[in-house]
């Protein structure tokens, strides 16, 4: 169900190996909803390392991992669910990667991560999760990530992965209407 307010928090990494730690946990905290994972920030904010540790997360071989820049969409197979790893980087129009079948992907079976989300927003299911990205200004390797859901089932996944974090030492920042 979506709700009216999004919910979200914010963290910092200090590495790209922690950028993709947290991948690798939020995989562990995603449950049977089918989810897309929404990724923006500039070239080099560091998306594609986060979806490696996605794929580590779903027991994919995460060094097979590219930015599929060049190609629209790369599929792995993990253990228990799909991962397709797309780029609207290079797309002029949200209909090119309508055309390329982008709504076969929210069968239930994947997990989507969706480089450059921004430039296919109408595309998105109203439970994607959207993670932003950005570098810290004088700190070339920091990056600070926000995460936000729209949807009951979303701020569950945000919960279930922000007490995670906490655990494994992460400081969260700014969380709003996530409470419990
Ligand atoms: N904390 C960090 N988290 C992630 N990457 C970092 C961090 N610090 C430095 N980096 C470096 O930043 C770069 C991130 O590259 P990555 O391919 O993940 O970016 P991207 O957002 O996918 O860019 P693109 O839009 O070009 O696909 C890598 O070279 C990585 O080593
Ligand atoms: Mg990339």
């Amino acid at each position: 169900m979506k709700i009216g307010i999004p919910v979200d928090f914010c963290f910092r990494s200090p590495s790209p190996e922690h950028t993709a730690e947290a991948g690798l946990r939020l995989a562990q905290a995603l449950g049977d909803v089918p989810w897309v994972l929404a990724l923006q920030g500039e070239l080099g904010a560091g998306k594609t390392a986060f979806v490696r540790g996605v794929a580590a997360g779903l027991g994919v071989d995460s060094a097979a991992v590219a930015s599929p820049t060049f190609v629209l969409a790369h599929e792995y197979r993990g253990t228990e669910k799909a991962l397709v790893h797309l780029d609207a980087y290079r797309i002029e129009d949200s209909s090119e990667l309508e055309l390329a079948g982008f709504d076969d992907y929210l069968d239930g079976r994947w997990i989507v991560a969706v480089e450059w989300s921004e430039k296919v927003a109408d595309l998105l299911p109203d439970d994607h999760l959207s993670l932003a990205f950005s570098r810290a200004p004088g700190h070339p390797q920091t990056r600070t990530i926000v995460a936000r859901a729209r949807s009951n089932a979303g701020a569950a996944t945000l919960r279930a992965w922000r007490e995670a974090l906490k655990t494994s030492g992460v400081a969260i920042q700014g969380e709003s209407s996530l409470a419990g």
